[in-house]
């Protein structure tokens, strides 16, 4: 597989009056062509920081970030990414808020984009609320019109900022079970935030797991259950294994 994104030796420090806060410490990871990655890490570790930098939406103070080989650091506009706070604009309706992406874009007319969103909102439990507006919506409904709206954006790299953080424990799985299908038929390069280390198992190739800021790669796991995966996975002794291999590098990192 060939190397997507690259982030090489990263450092932030966000300079604020009074207080400096050195947020990442010469950070380096890499997403392969279809590779699935995800970072896991203390609650104010810098992972949002990171996808802000990727996304072009601040400069790091010192190193680069490479997107098939060219750099693009400081640049917008190159991934499809879902912030941890839904951003959908509240005075478009979902099913215009999903088709944001495409039409920015140009390359799809906006009836094409709707045909297609229409579908993918139908898959994702929210036929009836295409002319609904963002308000009306449990949390748990915009991230997924969040979500809907990163997949559909003609980005090759999706980065995710928990977008399952606010659903509940039955209808998160629906949701990993389903990302995972879609991801499969896909394969596009994903770079996957989240707090659970299960969902990461489930989900990964690969897992960065983060210190505590300023923040570094305490450690680099492979995930190598073989593809598709059911939820049997949850049960492989390996499995165990890597989720209280995981557990005990964080514990260790939050009490510190
Ligand atoms: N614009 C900013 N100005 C100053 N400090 C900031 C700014 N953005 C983030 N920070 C600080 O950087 C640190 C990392 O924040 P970040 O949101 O990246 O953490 P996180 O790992 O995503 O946390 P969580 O898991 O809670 O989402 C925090 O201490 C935060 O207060
Ligand atoms: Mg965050």
């Amino acid at each position: 597989m060939s190397l997507k994104l690259e982030l090489r030796q990263i450092n932030k420090k966000f300079i604020n009056p009074g207080s400096d806060t050195f947020v990442i410490n010469n950070l380096s990871l890499h997403v392969k062509s279809g590779e699935f990655v995800s970072i896991i890490g203390p609650s104010g570790s810098g992972k949002s920081t990171v996808f802000n930098l990727i996304g072009g939406l601040i400069q790091p103070d010192h190193g680069s970030i490479i997107l098939d080989g060219k750099e693009i650091t400081g640049e917008r506009g190159h991934i499809s990414y879902m912030p941890q706070q839904h951003s959908l604009l509240p005075w478009r309706t979902v099913l215009d808020n999903t088709i944001l992406a495409l039409e920015v874009s140009g390359i799809m007319n906006k009836k094409q984009a709707r045909i297609q969103a229409k579908e993918w909102l139908i898959r994702v439990g929210l036929a009836g609320y295409e002319s609904a507006y963002p308000h009306v919506l449990s949390g748990g409904m915009q991230q997924r019109v969040g979500f809907l709206r990163a997949l559909l954006s003609p980005q090759e790299v999706m980065c995710l900022d928990e977008p399952f953080g606010a659903l509940d424990a039955l209808t998160r799985m629906d949701m990993q079970r389903w990302l995972l299908s879609i991801w499969e038929q896909s394969r596009r390069s994903v770079l996957f935030v989240t707090h659970s280390i299960e969902e990461a198992l489930f989900l990964s190739d690969r897992i960065y797991v983060f210190s505590d800021k300023p923040t570094q790669v305490l450690e680099e796991i492979k995930v190598s259950f073989a593809r598709p995966r059911g939820e049997d996975i949850l049960l492989h002794s390996e499995f165990m294994r890597l989720r209280a291999h995981i557990y005990s590098l964080m514990k260790r990192e939050v009490i510190l």
